[in-house]
Protein backbone atom coordinates (compact mmCIF):
# COMPACT_ATOMS: atom_id res chain seq x y z
CA UNK A 1 0.00 0.00 0.00
CA UNK A 2 1.38 3.15 -1.29
CA UNK A 3 1.10 6.17 1.10
CA UNK A 4 1.53 10.35 0.59
CA UNK A 5 2.01 12.13 3.55
CA UNK A 6 2.21 15.92 3.85
CA UNK A 7 4.07 17.66 6.41
CA UNK A 8 6.37 14.79 6.42
CA UNK A 9 9.32 17.27 7.33
CA UNK A 10 7.51 18.96 9.86
CA UNK A 11 7.32 17.52 13.47
CA UNK A 12 4.45 14.40 13.84
CA UNK A 13 5.01 13.92 10.10
CA UNK A 14 8.78 12.39 10.56
CA UNK A 15 7.07 10.30 13.32
CA UNK A 16 4.60 9.24 10.42
CA UNK A 17 6.71 8.15 8.10
CA UNK A 18 8.46 6.00 10.82
CA UNK A 19 5.01 4.36 12.34
CA UNK A 20 4.41 3.52 8.43
CA UNK A 21 7.53 2.22 7.39
CA UNK A 22 8.08 0.04 10.28
CA UNK A 23 4.42 -1.16 9.52
CA UNK A 24 5.75 -1.98 5.63
CA UNK A 25 4.04 0.45 3.91
CA UNK A 26 5.45 2.26 0.83
CA UNK A 27 5.91 5.86 1.73
CA UNK A 28 6.11 9.47 -0.02
CA UNK A 29 7.01 12.25 2.00
CA UNK A 30 6.05 15.85 0.47
CA UNK A 31 7.19 18.88 1.84
CA UNK A 32 8.67 21.99 0.80
CA UNK A 33 11.96 21.23 2.84
CA UNK A 34 14.76 19.55 0.57
CA UNK A 35 17.10 18.84 3.04
CA UNK A 36 14.95 17.29 5.77
CA UNK A 37 12.96 15.64 3.05
CA UNK A 38 16.44 14.12 1.79
CA UNK A 39 17.35 12.96 5.26
CA UNK A 40 13.82 11.03 5.19
CA UNK A 41 14.18 8.90 2.11
CA UNK A 42 15.94 5.26 2.20
CA UNK A 43 14.49 2.34 2.10
CA UNK A 44 10.44 2.21 1.58
CA UNK A 45 10.32 5.86 1.72
CA UNK A 46 10.52 8.38 -1.00
CA UNK A 47 10.64 12.38 -0.95
CA UNK A 48 8.56 14.83 -2.92
CA UNK A 49 9.45 18.24 -2.86
CA UNK A 50 6.29 20.31 -3.02
CA UNK A 51 4.13 22.92 -1.53
CA UNK A 52 0.17 21.42 -1.50
CA UNK A 53 -1.16 25.46 -2.04
CA UNK A 54 -0.61 24.64 -5.59
CA UNK A 55 -2.47 22.25 -7.15
CA UNK A 56 -0.47 20.92 -9.56
CA UNK A 57 2.41 20.11 -7.28
CA UNK A 58 0.07 18.12 -5.56
CA UNK A 59 -2.13 16.40 -7.58
CA UNK A 60 1.58 14.90 -9.18
CA UNK A 61 2.83 13.67 -6.16
CA UNK A 62 -0.26 11.82 -4.95
CA UNK A 63 -0.78 10.03 -8.62
CA UNK A 64 -1.14 6.09 -7.82
CA UNK A 65 -1.06 6.21 -4.06
CA UNK A 66 -3.70 4.16 -2.05
CA UNK A 67 -4.25 7.08 0.35
CA UNK A 68 -3.10 10.15 1.75
CA UNK A 69 -2.06 11.46 5.25
CA UNK A 70 -2.58 15.19 5.31
CA UNK A 71 -0.77 16.51 8.30
CA UNK A 72 1.22 19.54 6.67
CA UNK A 73 -0.43 22.74 8.27
CA UNK A 74 0.57 26.61 9.13
CA UNK A 75 0.39 25.24 13.06
CA UNK A 76 0.70 27.91 14.84
CA UNK A 77 -1.18 30.73 16.99
CA UNK A 78 -0.41 33.88 15.53
CA UNK A 79 -0.71 35.03 11.75
CA UNK A 80 -2.00 36.54 8.86
CA UNK A 81 -5.34 35.65 8.15
CA UNK A 82 -4.43 34.82 4.71
CA UNK A 83 -1.66 32.42 4.99
CA UNK A 84 -3.79 30.35 7.34
CA UNK A 85 -6.65 30.41 4.98
CA UNK A 86 -3.80 29.46 1.71
CA UNK A 87 -2.42 27.23 3.79
CA UNK A 88 -4.94 25.46 6.14
CA UNK A 89 -8.13 25.75 3.77
CA UNK A 90 -7.00 25.50 0.37
CA UNK A 91 -4.09 23.39 0.65
CA UNK A 92 -6.75 20.85 2.30
CA UNK A 93 -8.77 21.81 -1.20
CA UNK A 94 -6.29 20.97 -3.01
CA UNK A 95 -5.51 17.91 -1.54
CA UNK A 96 -9.29 16.25 -1.53
CA UNK A 97 -9.33 17.36 -5.40
CA UNK A 98 -5.76 15.13 -5.94
CA UNK A 99 -7.85 12.28 -3.92
CA UNK A 100 -10.45 12.86 -5.94
CA UNK A 101 -8.85 13.11 -9.37
CA UNK A 102 -6.68 10.03 -8.22
CA UNK A 103 -9.47 7.95 -7.21
CA UNK A 104 -6.88 7.99 -3.63
CA UNK A 105 -9.72 6.63 -1.18
CA UNK A 106 -8.74 7.33 1.95
CA UNK A 107 -7.94 10.31 3.10
CA UNK A 108 -6.45 10.70 7.13
CA UNK A 109 -6.78 14.68 8.07
CA UNK A 110 -5.23 16.16 11.29
CA UNK A 111 -7.08 18.48 12.63
CA UNK A 112 -6.73 20.42 16.54
CA UNK A 113 -8.40 19.93 19.30
CA UNK A 114 -7.79 23.55 19.67
CA UNK A 115 -10.90 23.82 18.25
CA UNK A 116 -12.52 23.45 21.16
CA UNK A 117 -11.08 26.50 23.35
CA UNK A 118 -13.15 28.32 24.75
CA UNK A 119 -12.91 30.34 28.34
CA UNK A 120 -14.05 27.69 30.79
CA UNK A 121 -12.93 24.25 32.25
CA UNK A 122 -14.34 21.28 30.10
CA UNK A 123 -13.42 17.51 30.92
CA UNK A 124 -14.03 14.40 28.89
CA UNK A 125 -14.92 16.42 25.71
CA UNK A 126 -16.80 14.24 23.34
CA UNK A 127 -15.41 14.92 19.68
CA UNK A 128 -19.74 16.00 18.86
CA UNK A 129 -19.09 18.75 20.94
CA UNK A 130 -17.15 20.33 18.61
CA UNK A 131 -18.31 24.52 18.11
CA UNK A 132 -19.79 24.93 14.54
CA UNK A 133 -17.37 28.04 14.30
CA UNK A 134 -14.66 29.89 16.95
CA UNK A 135 -12.73 32.81 16.18
CA UNK A 136 -10.35 32.85 18.74
CA UNK A 137 -7.08 32.72 16.67
CA UNK A 138 -6.91 32.27 12.80
CA UNK A 139 -5.66 28.92 13.45
CA UNK A 140 -8.62 27.50 15.25
CA UNK A 141 -10.69 28.96 12.47
CA UNK A 142 -8.74 27.51 9.68
CA UNK A 143 -8.98 23.99 11.30
CA UNK A 144 -12.91 24.05 11.63
CA UNK A 145 -12.76 25.55 7.73
CA UNK A 146 -10.72 22.70 6.69
CA UNK A 147 -12.46 20.03 8.67
CA UNK A 148 -15.91 21.31 7.23
CA UNK A 149 -14.42 20.58 3.41
CA UNK A 150 -13.96 17.47 4.43
CA UNK A 151 -16.74 16.74 5.46
CA UNK A 152 -18.14 18.15 2.31
CA UNK A 153 -16.38 15.66 -0.10
CA UNK A 154 -18.62 12.75 0.86
CA UNK A 155 -17.02 10.78 -2.01
CA UNK A 156 -13.35 10.38 -0.14
CA UNK A 157 -13.05 8.46 2.32
CA UNK A 158 -11.73 10.66 5.11
CA UNK A 159 -10.56 10.16 8.56
CA UNK A 160 -10.23 13.18 10.88
CA UNK A 161 -8.05 13.14 13.97
CA UNK A 162 -7.74 15.86 16.79
CA UNK A 163 -4.14 15.04 18.83
CA UNK A 164 -3.83 17.29 21.64
CA UNK A 165 -0.92 19.20 22.77
CA UNK A 166 2.03 16.84 20.74
CA UNK A 167 5.48 16.33 22.57
CA UNK A 168 8.27 14.42 21.87
CA UNK A 169 11.29 14.78 20.51
CA UNK A 170 12.12 17.21 17.60
CA UNK A 171 9.09 19.42 19.37
CA UNK A 172 9.94 22.81 18.01
CA UNK A 173 6.80 24.35 19.91
CA UNK A 174 5.32 23.01 23.01
CA UNK A 175 8.44 22.13 25.58
CA UNK A 176 11.01 24.41 24.22
CA UNK A 177 9.21 27.45 24.33
CA UNK A 178 8.12 26.53 27.93
CA UNK A 179 12.05 25.70 28.89
CA UNK A 180 13.20 29.07 26.71
CA UNK A 181 10.17 30.84 28.89
CA UNK A 182 11.14 29.21 32.65
CA UNK A 183 15.09 30.31 31.84
CA UNK A 184 14.01 33.41 30.92
CA UNK A 185 11.19 35.09 33.42
CA UNK A 186 9.72 31.95 35.04
CA UNK A 187 6.67 30.02 33.93
CA UNK A 188 2.93 32.07 34.29
CA UNK A 189 0.58 30.04 36.42
CA UNK A 190 -2.91 30.81 37.51
CA UNK A 191 -4.49 28.86 40.45
CA UNK A 192 -1.31 26.94 41.46
CA UNK A 193 -1.31 25.62 37.86
CA UNK A 194 -3.88 22.67 38.98
CA UNK A 195 -5.60 23.07 35.85
CA UNK A 196 -5.66 20.11 33.81
CA UNK A 197 -3.71 19.01 31.22
CA UNK A 198 -4.00 15.94 28.41
CA UNK A 199 -0.77 15.97 25.95
CA UNK A 200 -0.02 13.33 23.71
CA UNK A 201 3.03 11.58 22.58
CA UNK A 202 4.11 12.48 19.05
CA UNK A 203 4.46 8.32 19.09
CA UNK A 204 0.97 7.85 19.88
CA UNK A 205 -0.02 10.13 17.18
CA UNK A 206 1.38 8.52 14.40
CA UNK A 207 0.21 5.51 15.80
CA UNK A 208 -3.53 6.59 15.15
CA UNK A 209 -2.87 8.00 12.51
CA UNK A 210 -2.10 4.05 10.92
CA UNK A 211 -5.17 2.64 12.79
CA UNK A 212 -6.98 5.31 11.07
CA UNK A 213 -6.00 4.07 7.70
CA UNK A 214 -6.77 0.76 9.12
CA UNK A 215 -10.07 0.77 9.79
CA UNK A 216 -12.71 0.52 7.97
CA UNK A 217 -15.11 1.68 10.97
CA UNK A 218 -13.48 4.98 11.03
CA UNK A 219 -14.50 6.28 7.65
CA UNK A 220 -16.30 9.77 7.82
CA UNK A 221 -15.71 9.51 11.74
CA UNK A 222 -13.82 12.21 14.25
CA UNK A 223 -11.33 11.37 17.04
CA UNK A 224 -9.69 12.80 20.06
CA UNK A 225 -6.34 11.62 20.46
CA UNK A 226 -4.62 12.16 23.91
CA UNK A 227 -2.57 9.72 25.94
CA UNK A 228 -5.71 9.30 28.66
CA UNK A 229 -3.55 11.01 31.47
CA UNK A 230 -5.09 14.31 31.97
CA UNK A 231 -2.60 15.35 34.86
CA UNK A 232 -2.47 19.02 36.74
CA UNK A 233 -0.44 21.33 34.50
CA UNK A 234 2.13 22.29 37.46
CA UNK A 235 2.94 18.56 37.79
CA UNK A 236 4.04 18.35 34.38
CA UNK A 237 5.97 20.96 34.48
CA UNK A 238 7.81 19.82 37.77
CA UNK A 239 7.95 16.48 36.02
CA UNK A 240 10.23 17.70 32.62
CA UNK A 241 12.29 20.04 34.49
CA UNK A 242 13.26 17.73 37.30
CA UNK A 243 14.17 15.38 34.37
CA UNK A 244 15.87 18.00 32.48
CA UNK A 245 18.18 18.72 35.56
CA UNK A 246 16.74 22.26 35.59
CA UNK A 247 15.55 24.18 38.52
CA UNK A 248 11.75 25.48 37.64
CA UNK A 249 10.47 28.57 38.75
CA UNK A 250 7.20 29.77 38.90
CA UNK A 251 5.56 33.42 37.96
CA UNK A 252 2.00 33.37 39.86
CA UNK A 253 0.62 35.94 37.69
CA UNK A 254 -3.46 37.68 37.84
CA UNK A 255 -5.90 36.15 34.79
CA UNK A 256 -7.71 39.72 34.88
CA UNK A 257 -4.88 41.85 34.26
CA UNK A 258 -2.81 39.25 32.01
CA UNK A 259 -6.31 38.67 29.90
CA UNK A 260 -6.29 42.78 29.54
CA UNK A 261 -2.61 42.79 28.49
CA UNK A 262 -2.86 39.56 25.82
CA UNK A 263 -6.21 41.72 24.47
CA UNK A 264 -4.03 44.86 24.13
CA UNK A 265 -1.59 43.11 22.49
CA UNK A 266 -3.41 41.10 19.67
CA UNK A 267 -4.96 44.87 19.07
CA UNK A 268 -1.62 46.32 18.29
CA UNK A 269 -0.17 43.38 16.67
CA UNK A 270 -3.70 42.63 14.08
CA UNK A 271 -3.94 46.86 13.77
CA UNK A 272 0.04 47.28 12.88
CA UNK A 273 0.19 43.83 11.19
CA UNK A 274 2.65 42.14 13.03
CA UNK A 275 3.27 38.47 12.06
CA UNK A 276 5.40 38.06 14.82
CA UNK A 277 3.44 36.20 18.29
CA UNK A 278 2.84 38.04 20.82
CA UNK A 279 4.00 37.50 24.49
CA UNK A 280 0.41 36.63 25.19
CA UNK A 281 -2.52 35.73 23.25
CA UNK A 282 -5.80 35.06 24.94
CA UNK A 283 -5.49 31.32 22.98
CA UNK A 284 -2.60 30.65 25.35
CA UNK A 285 -3.83 32.03 28.60
CA UNK A 286 -6.63 30.10 27.53
CA UNK A 287 -4.48 27.43 27.57
CA UNK A 288 -2.65 27.96 30.99
CA UNK A 289 -6.05 29.11 33.03
CA UNK A 290 -8.56 26.31 32.06
CA UNK A 291 -8.07 22.36 32.20
CA UNK A 292 -9.63 20.51 28.80
CA UNK A 293 -9.14 17.03 29.23
CA UNK A 294 -10.89 15.30 26.02
CA UNK A 295 -12.58 11.67 25.94
CA UNK A 296 -10.68 9.17 23.58
CA UNK A 297 -13.45 6.37 24.32
CA UNK A 298 -14.41 6.77 20.29
CA UNK A 299 -10.52 6.30 19.14
CA UNK A 300 -10.41 3.04 21.63
CA UNK A 301 -13.57 1.46 20.67
CA UNK A 302 -13.56 1.98 17.17
CA UNK A 303 -9.77 1.87 16.49
CA UNK A 304 -8.64 -0.24 18.76
CA UNK A 305 -6.24 3.16 20.01
CA UNK A 306 -4.05 2.69 23.12
CA UNK A 307 -1.25 4.39 23.61
CA UNK A 308 1.94 2.75 23.69
CA UNK A 309 3.93 5.21 25.20
CA UNK A 310 3.39 6.66 28.52
CA UNK A 311 3.75 10.64 29.89
CA UNK A 312 6.32 9.72 31.62
CA UNK A 313 8.17 7.84 29.27
CA UNK A 314 8.26 10.54 26.73
CA UNK A 315 9.00 13.34 29.06
CA UNK A 316 12.32 10.96 30.10
CA UNK A 317 13.17 10.14 26.12
CA UNK A 318 12.71 13.64 25.79
CA UNK A 319 15.10 15.01 28.93
CA UNK A 320 17.69 11.95 27.57
CA UNK A 321 17.61 14.06 24.24
CA UNK A 322 18.21 17.20 26.04
CA UNK A 323 20.66 16.84 27.71
CA UNK A 324 22.91 14.72 24.93
CA UNK A 325 22.30 18.53 22.75
N1 LIG B 1 2.04 20.17 17.49
C1 LIG B 1 0.87 20.06 18.12
O1 LIG B 1 0.79 20.14 19.36
C2 LIG B 1 -0.40 19.82 17.33
C3 LIG B 1 -1.60 19.64 18.04
C4 LIG B 1 -2.76 19.38 17.32
C5 LIG B 1 -2.72 19.29 15.95
N2 LIG B 1 -1.56 19.49 15.28
C6 LIG B 1 -1.56 19.37 13.82
O2 LIG B 1 -0.68 18.34 13.46
C7 LIG B 1 -0.09 18.61 12.21
C8 LIG B 1 1.42 18.55 12.32
O3 LIG B 1 1.84 19.53 13.26
P1 LIG B 1 3.38 19.72 13.62
O4 LIG B 1 3.45 20.08 15.04
O5 LIG B 1 4.16 18.56 13.13
O6 LIG B 1 3.71 21.02 12.78
P2 LIG B 1 5.05 21.41 12.01
O7 LIG B 1 6.24 20.83 12.66
O8 LIG B 1 4.98 22.88 11.81
O9 LIG B 1 4.88 20.67 10.61
C9 LIG B 1 3.99 21.11 9.64
C10 LIG B 1 4.63 20.87 8.29
O10 LIG B 1 3.70 21.27 7.28
C11 LIG B 1 4.44 21.57 6.15
N3 LIG B 1 3.79 22.57 5.31
C12 LIG B 1 3.24 23.74 5.70
N4 LIG B 1 2.78 24.40 4.63
C13 LIG B 1 3.04 23.63 3.56
C14 LIG B 1 2.81 23.77 2.18
N5 LIG B 1 2.20 24.85 1.69
N6 LIG B 1 3.20 22.79 1.35
C15 LIG B 1 3.86 21.70 1.82
N7 LIG B 1 4.11 21.50 3.13
C16 LIG B 1 3.71 22.46 3.98
C17 LIG B 1 5.76 22.15 6.60
O11 LIG B 1 6.72 21.57 5.77
P3 LIG B 1 8.04 22.35 5.26
O12 LIG B 1 8.78 22.68 6.51
O13 LIG B 1 8.74 21.33 4.43
O14 LIG B 1 7.59 23.54 4.54
C18 LIG B 1 5.88 21.69 8.06
O15 LIG B 1 7.03 20.92 8.25
C19 LIG B 1 -0.63 19.96 11.77
O16 LIG B 1 -1.74 19.76 10.95
C20 LIG B 1 -1.08 20.59 13.08
O17 LIG B 1 -2.07 21.54 12.87
C21 LIG B 1 -0.38 19.74 15.94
Amino acid sequence: MKILVTGATGFLGKYVVEELKEAGYEVTAFGRNQLIGEQLAGDAVTFIQGDFTKLSDILTASKGMDAVVHAGALSTVWGKWEDFYQTNVIGTENVLEACETNQIKRLVFISSPSIYAAAKDQLQVKEAEAPKTNELNFYIKSKLLAEQRIHEKKQIDSVILRPRGLFGVGDTSIIPRLIKVNKKIGIPLFDGGQQLVDVTCVENVALAIRLSLESEKAIGETYNITNDEPAPFKDILDQLHQEIGVPVRYLSLSYSLMYGVASTLEKIYTVFRITKEPLFTKYTLYLLKYSQTLSIEKAKNELNYQPKMTITEGIKNYAEHYRNH
